[in-house]
């Protein structure tokens, strides 16, 4: 990764469902990382996962003040990775290298509407709380800002992180309006929370929103986007999502056993591999450098032109029909199954 900016953990503290909150300070505040990173959009970290290697991953920026400080929100997933190390040793005094800043989403992708909502998933309520804390700043100083209604689902009450913060933001602003799904706990439904996960008819109550940002796994995404565009069609979609799609079960238990090769057009090389992995992890791990960053079929970074062999292609959020009909993919979608199969790297775009 290419590094830009050093920045010192000035501060970290515990919120519900697994998150640990890092507030960051960039050390040379005449640095030009500093005017990118806004609240919503993404900063990527240089940090070793737990057997020491070096990754690179996104993580949201949940707020941000003039002097270079800022803060993010990591979840342990329990898997040894990168977010799991920077729970574990990221602490006042150290320092992280960051690379770039990068998304679309940020306050100005909706402070003009006149209502928007947002359905966000576990972890992906970090861009809903990014965004609904500038839009607090810009409702104190007496802005005209949107009607704003945050659908969050979470598995029990007690991992509902910046619980808090929605509560007293719901009750004291007259444009804010919160609704919790519990999804794996028996709860009474109330006035602000439900038991069950929302389908597309608890969309409804939702007032023709102009946009609805979706922020999530990349199965609630793909999910969401379904739900979203049948019950809204004319309504703007901004999809975020840090979760790499999976293998389906039964195809990764079909397929275990299948040799696939891969054979890259611009050097020749050929890759013999199993299936269950998606391409750009397979690539990465054959030391072959491979453009990506979300690792969710957002950003299009990862594009390639694939042909022969057998492989899986996971929903996307960028590619268009025609693009796939023509043999372009996403490495980070694309799941080889068996066979000789061959990969343009150079159709990134
Ligand atoms: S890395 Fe973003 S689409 Fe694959």
């Amino acid at each position: 990764m290419n590094v830009i900016a050093q920045a010192r953990c000035e501060h970290t503290s515990l919120e519900a469902g697994g998150i640990k909150v890092f507030t960051l300070r960039v050390e040379d505040t005449r640095n030009e990382l500093l005017n990118e990173l806004k609240p919503g959009r993404h900063v990527a970290i240089h940090y070793p996962d737990k057997t020491g290697i070096f990754q690179e991953r996104l993580y949201s920026v949940t707020s941000k003040q003039e002097t270079g400080i800022f803060e993010i929100a990591v979840k342990r997933s329990g898997r040894n990775r990168v977010s799991d190390n920077i729970h574990a040793t990221l602490k006042e005094g150290s320092t992280v290298s960051l690379g770039y800043v990068s998304g679309d989403i940020s306050v100005e992708s909706v402070v003009g509407l006149e209502r928007f909502a947002m359905v966000a998933g576990g972890i992906g309520v970090t861009l809903p709380i990014a965004l609904l804390r500038e839009i607090a700043i810009r409702a104190r100083s007496g802005q005209h800002v949107p009607e704003t209604t945050l659908l969050l689902c979470i598995p029990k009450v007690a991992d509902i992180p910046f619980l808090h913060e929605l509560l007293e933001l719901d009750l004291t602003s007259s444009w804010f309006t919160l609704h919790v799904f519990v999804t794996q706990e028996d709860i009474q439904a109330c006035a602000r929370f439900k038991p069950g996960r929302p389908t597309s008819s608890s969309l409804r109550f939702i007032e023709n929103p102009q946009a609805i940002v979706i922020c999530g796994s990349h199965s609630f995404a793909k999910t969401f986007r379904e739900h979203a565009s049948s019950v809204f069609p004319s309504a703007k979609l901004l999809i975020e999502s840090f979760t790499p799609p999976e293998m389906q079960e039964d195809q990764e238990h079909n397929g275990s056993d299948q040799l696939v090769r891969l054979c890259l057009t611009d050097s020749g090389e050929i890759i013999e591999t199993g299936s269950g992995k998606s391409l750009l992890e397979i690539l990465e791990a054959s030391g072959v450098p491979v453009r990506s960053q979300c690792r969710a079929g957002i950003c299009g970074n990862c594009r390639i032109r694939i042909s022969g062999g057998e492989y899986r292609l996971e929903s996307d959020f960028c590619l268009s029909e025609q693009d796939k009909r023509i043999g372009y993919a996403l490495a980070c979608c694309t799941f080889p199954l068996s066979g000789n199969i061959s990969l343009d790297l150079k159709a990134a775009p």
